[in-house]
């Protein structure tokens, strides 16, 4: 899978967002180390803290399905009306679920369309991130 589809896979889940509060859909796409694709777009709540983003929804899909291993993590965020025009970092939450399962080495595309994104690393974004080797 190239970057510039894991990025699509991620702009294709804006159309799935559910938003009606920030109207700020995000879309991810998560790369399994065995080639497979997780997709995840955030997901609002009334209750405001139960909302989950795009990020935790394709990592909590994987895991529950029992794939654990990660090589990239594509994220796209936009604003109603003006698609892919932004480049959105994952959230602290989310650079900590992430790390549990990915570590520092995870590759982070940041979009704001297909061919147009940051390459970082989880490690960039987390540095001296607490993981299960802490607490070995
Ligand atoms: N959001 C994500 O889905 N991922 C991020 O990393 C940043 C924030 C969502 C949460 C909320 O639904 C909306 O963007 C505005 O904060």
């Amino acid at each position: 899978m190239t970057e510039q589809a894991l990025c699509q896979k991620a702009i294709d889940m804006l159309d799935m967002a559910y938003v009606p509060y920030s109207h700020f859909p995000v879309g991810a796409a998560l790369l399994c180390r065995d080639g497979t694709v997780f997709t995840g777009c955030n997901i609002e709540n009334a209750g405001y803290t139960p909302t989950n983003c795009a990020e935790r929804t394709a990592l909590f899909k994987a895991v529950s399905e029992g794939v654990t291993e990660f090589t990239d993590i594509a994220i796209v965020g936009s604003l109603d009306g003006k698609k892919n025009t932004l480049v959105t970092g994952p959230c602290g939450v989310c650079r900590q679920a992430l790390y549990e399962f990915c570590g520092p080495r995870l590759r982070v595309l940041m979009a704001k369309s297909e061919n147009d994104y940051i390459e970082t690393t989880l490690g960039d974004l987390l540095p001296y991130g607490f993981g299960p080797a802490n607490l070995e």
